[in-house]
């Protein structure tokens, strides 16, 4: 395996949870770093790779406390690098997927830090594949839009082709979209998307409570709230989440209910 320099930075994905979706790469690098800086992750297991005597420092938000400023992530990860350190920056899913991991290591790159990113299983793939819904599937859906429910003032993002997001991509799988998930199905019916549309909410996938709300687009708010869906969660849209029915059953890990409403 790659050696891990002292002095560098590995920003590291840690998968959506369950540590058994952890990479080789990822527990190579968590047993050789000095110091280990982690966001708020849907898992917390990945941590018991850290090596015995490294530092761990929480920088997401935790219960009481905000995350730490950006900027101020960065500074710390330039700083444990020049004195010396292999540091871990652990972010869930993969750092590039909606993680901040390029903001990170565009700092890392202007400071001259030598830095390397080890990829995860990203949520958006992972977690409709453990909810048994292919976000892909030929004569169903030859296309697949990503898109976050949550801009920075915590609203819809603003500045998107909402009518090319509606129709372009059979599937849309939306991130951080559970407070939103209103001003999403209406912005997408309003734009021409079907309200009949198959919809699931995948809340806590690969890890012990996974649960898999299945709904329509008109109906999925209402749905979310009465079932009181639990966060991280995803939410699928499109004819693939009507493959869950067969797929989700057929699948040998009986824990992941699938709550139908
Ligand atoms: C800041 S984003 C990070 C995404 C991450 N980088 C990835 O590639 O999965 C956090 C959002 O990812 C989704 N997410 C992460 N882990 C999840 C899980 N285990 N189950 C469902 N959704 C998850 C949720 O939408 C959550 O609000």
């Amino acid at each position: 395996m790659q050696r891990f320099a002292p002095g560098s930075v590995w920003l590291v994905g840690a998968g959506p949870g369950d540590p058994a979706l952890l990479t080789l790469k990822a527990v190579h690098a968590l047993g050789q770093a000095d110091v280990v800086l982690h966001d708020a992750l849907a898992g917390r297991a990945a941590l018991a790779h850290a090596r015995r005597g490294s530092e761990i420092m929480a920088v997401g938000k935790r219960k009481a406390a905000p995350s730490l400023p950006q900027a101020r992530i960065s500074a710390l990860l330039v700083a444990h690098a020049r004195a010396g350190r292999r540091v871990v920056r652990l972010k869930g899913g993969d750092p590039f997927v909606f993680g901040r991991g390029g903001e990170e290591a565009l700092a890392l790159a202007e400071a001259g830090i030598p830095f390397e990113i080890i990829p995860g299983l990203s949520a958006g793939t992972a977690g409709p594949a453990l909810a048994g819904i292919p976000v892909t599937h030929r004569g169903m859906a030859s296309a697949v839009t990503f898109l976050t429910g949550h801009d920075e003032q915590g609203g819809l993002p603003e500045g998107l082709d909402w009518a090319a997001i509606a129709h372009g991509a059979p599937t849309l799988v939306a991130f951080m979209a559970l407070t939103t998930l209103d001003a999403l199905a209406v912005r997408l019916i309003a734009a021409g998307r079907d309200p009949a549309t198959p919809v699931a909410v995948i809340s806590r996938a690969s890890l012990p409570n996974q649960e898999t709300l299945t709904t329509t687009l008109g109906a999925a708010t209402l749905a979310a709230r009465r079932a009181s869906i639990g966060s991280p969660a995803l939410v699928v849209i499109g004819e693939v989440v009507g493959l869950a029915a067969t797929l989700a059953a057929g699948m040998a890990v009986p824990k992941h209910a699938a709550v139908a409403r």
